[in-house]
């Protein structure tokens, strides 16, 4: 069995390939990563020798490296490439079209030419595309997201992940090609790029920096544990009825201002007592910026028998933990480009 994981060195991707290595001995993983800013072989040192894993680096938009690769016979493929921070789609769009709706398009096209038999498709083939709750837009106080929900994004990057979702649909209901779509809240745990609002919370603490609550602090985001994440993927490569879309989140919804204190007061407990709230600055909102997510998981739930695993108050606890012994990690990636950024965005907000 082969698996190629695309954007696998980035969160959530790097959180995959570690589940399913050690899950499983019977698959081989192909991970092809561009390594953008927020691909990072550091997040998948551990498991780099691994006679199962195989790394390439490359674009997911490159017809003929995505080509070559496909030559490889691959099975299944799950699409984690992705352009991923809101905040970046708003200042510079062009790159998410690229990567997420040529890129996707482009992998869709190399699988279904290798996977073609006959007037169908091969045995055992599947494409997973790795999207995300946000193509539905925001909630009011009431209701969540369900399969069913009218897409609905509003940022760029959301937009693009939508376009995603629609051809990857057109995909099997042109060619009847065999795809899942899987549409997920907000993950948060180890390996998460700072640029996201957990990780960049913490290492502001660490740092005793001033903590960027954008707006009034109480939008809310639905919180799931990265592993839990990943293992409904699994679930939904494995037992996933073909054509089908299927939400994640385990109605963990939270504002944000509370995530920030939770961080603050964990790190004036265990760390250093003189991190307090007096750190906390309401700045300019975001454009755009969405009230509310929260996910329906009962379809996944009930056909494939998914739970989430972990409480958000102990994920929380754990994922902190994870920051604090990993500082050369974070060291790492908060160093150089990452300061012109952090300038960029919050200097004059
Ligand atoms: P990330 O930004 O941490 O990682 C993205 C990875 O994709 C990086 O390794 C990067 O190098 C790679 N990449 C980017 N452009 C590429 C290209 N053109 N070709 C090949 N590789 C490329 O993102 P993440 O948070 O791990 O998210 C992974 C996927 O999950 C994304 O598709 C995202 O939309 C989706 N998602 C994320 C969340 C979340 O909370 N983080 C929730 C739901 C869905
Ligand atoms: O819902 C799933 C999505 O979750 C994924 O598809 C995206 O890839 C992922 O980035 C995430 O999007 P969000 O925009 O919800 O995540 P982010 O961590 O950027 O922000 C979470 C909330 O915190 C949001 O309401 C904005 C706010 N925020 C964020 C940052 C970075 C702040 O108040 N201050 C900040 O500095």
């Amino acid at each position: 069995m082969k698996l190629l994981v695309t954007g696998g060195a980035g969160f959530i991707g790097s959180n995959f390939i570690r589940y399913i290595l050690s899950k499983y001995n019977d698959i081989k993983i192909i991970n092809l990563d561009k390594l953008t800013y927020a691909g990072n072989l550091e997040n998948l040192k551990d498991i780099e020798d691994n006679p199962n894993y195989t790394f390439i680096k490359g674009d997911i938009c490159d017809k003929e490296l995505v080509e070559e690769v496909f030559s490889e016979d691959i099975d299944y493929v799950v699409n984690f490439a992705a352009e991923s921070h809101v905040d970046r789609s708003i200042v510079e769009p062009e790159i998410f079209a690229k990567t997420n709706i040529l890129g996707t398009v482009t992998l869709l096209n190399a699988a279904r030419n290798a996977w073609t038999l006959g007037d169908g498709f091969k045995e055992g083939k599947k494409f997973l595309q790795v999207s995300t709750d946000e193509v539905y837009g925001s909630l009011g106080k009431e209701g969540y997201f369900t399969e069913k929900t009218p897409l609905d994004p509003h940022s760029p990057y959301s937009s693009s992940k939508a376009a995603a979702d629609l051809i990857v649909k057109a995909y099997f209901d042109t060619y009847k090609m065999p795809v899942n779509i899987t549409r997920c809240s907000n993950n948060y745990g180890p390996y998460q790029f700072p640029e996201k609002l957990i990780p960049l919370m913490i290492n502001n603490c660490l740092n005793k920096k001033p903590l960027p609550v954008y707006g009034d602090g109480m939008n809310i985001r639905d919180w799931l544990y990265v592993e839990d994440h990943c293992k409904a993927i699994d679930l939904v490569l494995h037992n996933g009825k073909i054509g089908e879309v299927y939400n994640i989140g385990g109605h963990n919804e939270r504002t944000n201002i509370h995530i920030v204190k939770t961080i603050i007061s964990y790190i004036h407990d265990n760390v250093d007592s003189s991190v307090d709230e007096s750190l906390i600055r309401f700045v300019e909102d975001r454009k755009g910026h969405d009230r509310r997510y929260g996910i329906d998981p009962t379809k996944i739930k009930e056909e494939l028998g998914w739970y989430p695993e972990t409480k958000f108050e102990d994920g929380i606890i754990k994922t902190i933990k994870w920051y604090l012994e990993n500082r050369e990690w974070m060291e790492n990636v908060t160093s150089g480009e990452y300061q012109k950024y952090y300038e960029r965005m919050y200097s004059n907000r």
